[in-house]
């Protein structure tokens, strides 16, 4: 494993969360839906910070950015962005989260003799699994109310 490629990968993976859930911001018009994406915001801000000084730690120079967020979804899922619904939103909510929790996991059993890395690793899934469930049940709530009308 390439510890410093790792990084960098990570660095744009959590970027691209933290601009997805940004660019979602001026379409919410629920006070409390915007609270929870506010402090979703904040937890990739964390993760983005992470692997940003840990990798001016190691000397090493932290990835451009081009092409925005639209090359990032085309980078990590693929696939172009539909997000002209809530139940859009939600769905590629989960499919991001799902992606970033299944490279932890992985990035987790290969860092494993970088116990501090390893660590920072677990509580960013941690709050990767928390964003996947909100996200999972918002999609329900959304689905069943569009069923009953
Ligand atoms: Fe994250
Ligand atoms: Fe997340």
């Amino acid at each position: 494993m390439d510890l410093v490629l790792r990084l960098k990968e990570f660095y744009l993976l959590e970027m691209f969360q933290l601009t997805l859930y940004q660019s979602q911001m001026d379409s919410i018009q629920n006070q409390y839906i915007s609270h929870v994406y506010e402090r979703i915001i904040e937890l990739e801000k964390h993760h983005v910070d992470y692997f940003k000084s840990t990798l001016q730690e190691m000397g090493e120079d932290v990835p451009k950015i081009s092409g925005g967020l639209f090359a990032l979804a085309g980078h990590f899922m693929g696939e172009t962005l539909d997000l002209t619904s809530a139940e859009n939103r939600y769905k590629m909510g989960i499919a991001v989260e799902n992606k970033a929790i299944e490279m932890n996991r992985v990035f987790i059993m290969e860092a494993w003799k970088h116990p501090d890395i390893c660590k920072r690793l677990w509580h960013n899934m941690t709050d990767e699994e928390f964003h996947l469930l909100w996200f999972k049940d918002n999609l329900k709530h959304v689905t069943s109310l569009i069923q009953s009308t």
